[in-house]
């Protein structure tokens, strides 16, 4: 079972006191750690006399916190053994009812209108495949040829071969970096990035090397002291609509972070999950048009629908070799009617683009305004694509907010949560996904939190995407 030093746990907690006894204090802040998956379920916290020393706090405090939080559901101690994160609503047995809250944790959007229609087409073409075995391990051709054609639209000539269908991005993560990342190596991640794919290379036991990124762009002569430091043996980054920030790398900027990573011997993993998000910024070429060691991973989650889980890894032919040998102790292939289904929707790429860049350039605008409106000493830059706002709320505390907005129904992702080491304790992720009607009340119940400060009850676990 994993634990958590006290060092490392006062690392995670951050500026954690407010204006509350600091044993509920405290107690919120693990909480919300629990919540988002930081102190994944079944963590030892340190024992209360360690945590107390490196916190400077009485042993009594630490233990009305550790007793609040058992009390909430969200601890168990073992006499003899220890205490250990416990998550507060386990599947089936929510604590609070989630109907009518905001879920504003996923940067997520309804499906597009045109799946319904492909998938109608995708069954009515089902037949020759039900003749076969259905065991695609790389994914079906038709889907294949379709994703090698996407990339070479983009100008990245691509070869069928260099392509293998997975269950989503976040499947085509795990499935690289359980293939490419060993325990203790180095990994470098932007600084914040999206909370899952450190999930990953945590998982994988990676160390993560930080590359700052900010809503203004990326820190390169900061990545290149990074990479000579320690020559990571991949870098994640998402080049277009970086997610939470909205940034963008520029064509120089793609260039540079290609020729720093081959001088370091570090592979680029570039994730295009929101590479088409495009509101007013025009194409860029990919990043593997740089880099033709780079693996990109893309998928059709944002562009037409999550619930269709369909994904892809574009690299070097010896690597999806590779990747499909490594697949077999996890699965046997993506579902083949879900396959056809991405095969015709990428038929109409052009029109889901088209789609997206309406809905959330209203939502941006939408969200901007009520922003203004409600916290005009924020500092929200506006991105020209992507899913999200990444605001400056300082000097309020993101994780505060958080915690007492689900009180007023909106549920938020704290901006730590992005974060390698507890940063970004003043950034607030906002995503425009939601309609415009659902974004101007989303930020009035956010002020009416700002206002009453207080935590919200017991929540099912959030996931960030
Ligand atoms: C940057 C990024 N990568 C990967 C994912 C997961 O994608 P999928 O739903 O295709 O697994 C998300 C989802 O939000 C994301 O934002």
């Amino acid at each position: 079972m994993a634990s958590v030093t006290s060092q490392r746990l006062t690392t995670l907690l951050g500026s954690w006191a407010g204006r509350g006894p600091a044993y509920t204090e405290l107690a919120e802040r693990l909480r919300l750690l629990a919540l988002d998956g930081r102190l994944p379920d079944g963590t030892r916290l340190p024992a209360e006399r360690d945590l107390a020393r490196t916190l400077g706090l009485s042993r009594t405090t630490i233990a009305a916190a550790y007793a609040r939080l058992r009390e909430l559901g969200c601890l168990d101690s073992v006499r003899g053994s220890g205490s250990y994160i416990v998550l507060p609503a386990p599947p089936g047995v929510p604590a609070v009812d989630e109907a009518g809250i905001l879920d504003l944790t996923k940067a997520a959007m309804p499906a597009a209108s045109i799946v319904a229609e492909c998938a109608g087409r995708a069954v009515a073409s089902l037949g020759p495949e039900l003749g076969r075995s259905g065991y695609e391990i790389v994914g079906l051709p038709r889907l294949r040829i379709a994703v090698a054609e996407h990339f070479a639209r983009r100008s990245v000539p691509t070869d069928p071969d260099q392509i293998m269908i997975t269950n989503g991005v976040q499947h085509a993560i795990a499935l690289v970096v359980g293939l490419l990342v060993s325990s203790g190596d180095r990994a470098a991640v932007e600084q914040p990035t999206y909370p899952h794919a450190m999930d990953a290379l945590l998982a994988a036991k990676a160390r993560l090397v930080p590359l700052p990124v900010s809503p203004t762009g990326w820190d390169l002569d900061a990545a290149e002291a990074a990479f000579r430091a320690s020559s990571p043996v991949l870098a994640y980054v998402m080049p277009d609509f970086h997610n939470p920030t909205g940034g963008s790398l520029d064509v120089a900027g793609r260039e540079r972070l290609a020729r720093l990573a081959a001088r370091s011997g570090t592979l680029l993993l570039a994730d295009e999950t929101t590479a088409l998000l495009d509101i007013s910024r025009g194409p860029l070429p990919p990043l593997a048009a740089f880099s033709p060691s780079a693996v990109t991973l893309g998928g059709l989650a944002k562009l037409a629908w999550g619930g269709l889980r369909v994904g892809w890894i574009r690299a070097p032919r010896s690597t999806v070799g590779r990747l499909a040998q490594a697949r077999t102790s996890h699965d046997l292939g993506t579902p083949v009617l879900e396959q056809l289904v991405a095969a015709e929707l990428l038929e109409h790429e052009d029109v889901l683009v088209a789609e997206r860049r309406a809905r959330l350039g209203e939502g941006l605008r939408a969200l901007i305004t009520a922003l203004t409106a409600y916290f005009p000493g924020w500092t929200v830059p506006a991105p020209n694509g992507g899913m999200a706002v990444w605001a400056d709320c300082t000097p309020m505390s993101s994780s505060r907010l958080v915690m007492a907005s689900r009180l007023h129904g909106v549920a938020l992702t704290a901006g730590p949560r992005f974060g390698v080491n507890g940063a970004f304790e003043h950034r607030l992720r906002l995503p425009f996904t939601a309609s415009p009607d659902e974004l101007r009340s989303a930020v009035a119940a956010l002020a009416a939190a700002a206002q009453d400060g207080s935590a919200g009850p017991s929540v099912a676990p959030l996931i960030a995407v």
